[in-house]
C-alpha cells in the first residue's frame, strides 16, 4: 500500500531542511502510490456535449490515473476537451462511455471531496468578506461548525498570505489575491484532489509566475493531490509532476511525461528548453 498522504489540519512553520524532508517524502509517497491503486482512475472516458441538431465530441478514450501526492497536469491546445474532462471528474457532467472513480468509487455527481478552482476572478461572492468567502463552503456543506468553519479559513487564508485581508471584499483585492482567496476556499474544504482549470490564465505574467511558484510552496507544506489543467507547456513542466499532452480537438492521450525534474529553478535552462521542444512536436508535429 501507498503511504497516505496527511493534510494537517494545524499551522506547521517549516524550517528550509523540513521542508526539503517533507518534500522527499510527500515525492517518496507519490512514487509508492504509483505501485499501489490510483486515486483517480479515468478510464476509457468520451465526453460529448449533445444538441438536437449535432453531438460535439469532446473527449475521446481518455485513460488517466492520477495517484495520491501528484501534481497531474492536463496539457493541451485549446478545444481539446479539458475543461469538459474537469467538469467530468467534478461530476458536472456524466460520460458517454468510460467511467471516473475516486478511491475506487464511481464518481456519478459533484461532491466535497473534489473541488474546482476555475480561470474566473468573480467565482467569490461580492457581498462576502474574504473569510466569510472561505468558510462558507464549509459551512454550506455542514462540514463544520461556525467556530471551526472560522478558525479553518483563518488558517488557509495564513497559508496564502492573505490574513491581513481576512474583512475586505472581493472587488477590494488584486486578480492574483482573489485567484488567492479561491485557492484557499478550495483547501480548505480538504478535497481528496483539488481540480484547478488554467487557474492563472487572466494573470499577468510576472502574478503567473509568482502564483505557479505560491502553488507549488503550498503542495509541499499542505499535501495535497492536484490536477490541473494549462494550454502552456512551460506552466505544465513548473507545475505538473506528471503531464498528459491531449490532442487537438476531439481530445486524446497522445502521451503521458514524468515532469519531477522541473520547477520554477529550471526555467530557461536547457534541459528544460530541451523538455518544452519535445512537448512542442508531440502536441503539434503528428499527424492527427
Ligand atoms: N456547452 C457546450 N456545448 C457544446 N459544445 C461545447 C460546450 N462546451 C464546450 N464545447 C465544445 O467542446 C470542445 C471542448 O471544449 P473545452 O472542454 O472547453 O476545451 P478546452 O478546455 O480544452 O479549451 C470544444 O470543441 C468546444 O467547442
Ligand atoms: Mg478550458
Amino acid at each position: 500500500m501507498g503511504t497516505r498522504l496527511a493534510i494537517s489540519p494545524q499551522p506547521i512553520a517549516l524550517s528550509d531542511w523540513q521542508a526539503e524532508s517533507r518534500r522527499q517524502a510527500l515525492e517518496d509517497a507519490a512514487a509508492e502510490g504509483a505501485a499501489a491503486n490510483p486515486l483517480l482512475a479515468i478510464r476509457g472516458v468520451s465526453l460529448e456535449y449533445r444538441s438536437p441538431e449535432r453531438v460535439v465530441r469532446a473527449t475521446h478514450r481518455i485513460d488517466i490515473d492520477v495517484h495520491q501526492g501528484d501534481r497531474f497536469v492536463l496539457l493541451g491546445p485549446s478545444g481539446c476537451g479539458k475543461s469538459t474532462l474537469i467538469k467530468s471528474v467534478a461530476g458536472f457532467i456524466q460520460p458517454t462511455e468510460g467511467s471516473i472513480t475516486l478511491d475506487g468509487v464511481k464518481v456519478q455527481g459533484p461532491g466535497p471531496d473534489r473541488i474546482v478552482v476555475f480561470q474566473e476572478f468573480d467565482q467569490l461572492l461580492p457581498w462576502k468578506t474574504v473569510r466569510q468567502n472561505v468558510a462558507f463552503p464549509l459551512l454550506a456543506s455542514r462540514t463544520l461548525g461556525r467556530k471551526e468553519a472560522e478558525e479553518r479559513a483563518r488558517y488557509y487564508l495564513d497559508k496564502v498570505g492573505l490574513s491581513p485581508f481576512a474583512d475586505v471584499h472581493p472587488h477590494q483585492l488584486s486578480g492574483g489575491m482573489k485567484q488567492r482567496v479561491a485557492i484557499a476556499r478550495a483547501l480548505a474544504m480538504q478535497p481528496r484532489i483539488l481540480l484547478m482549470d488554467e487557474p492563472f490564465a487572466a494573470l499577468d505574467a510576472l502574478t503567473r509566475r509568482k502564483m505557479q511558484e505560491e502553488l507549488l510552496v503550498l503542495w509541499e507544506d499542505v499535501g495535497f493531490t492536484l490536477l490541473f489543467v494549462t494550454h502552456s507547456i512551460e506552466e505544465a513542466l513548473v507545475v505538473g509532476s506528471r503531464i498528459a499532452l491531449l490532442s487537438p480537438h476531439p481530445g486524446r492521450v497522445r502521451a503521458e511525461i514524468n515532469s519531477h525534474a522541473w520547477d520554477i529553478d529550471s526555467l530557461g535552462g536547457v534541459s528544460f528548453q530541451a523538455a518544452a521542444q519535445r512537448i512542442h512536436h508531440l502536441l503539434f508535429d503528428q499527424a492527427h
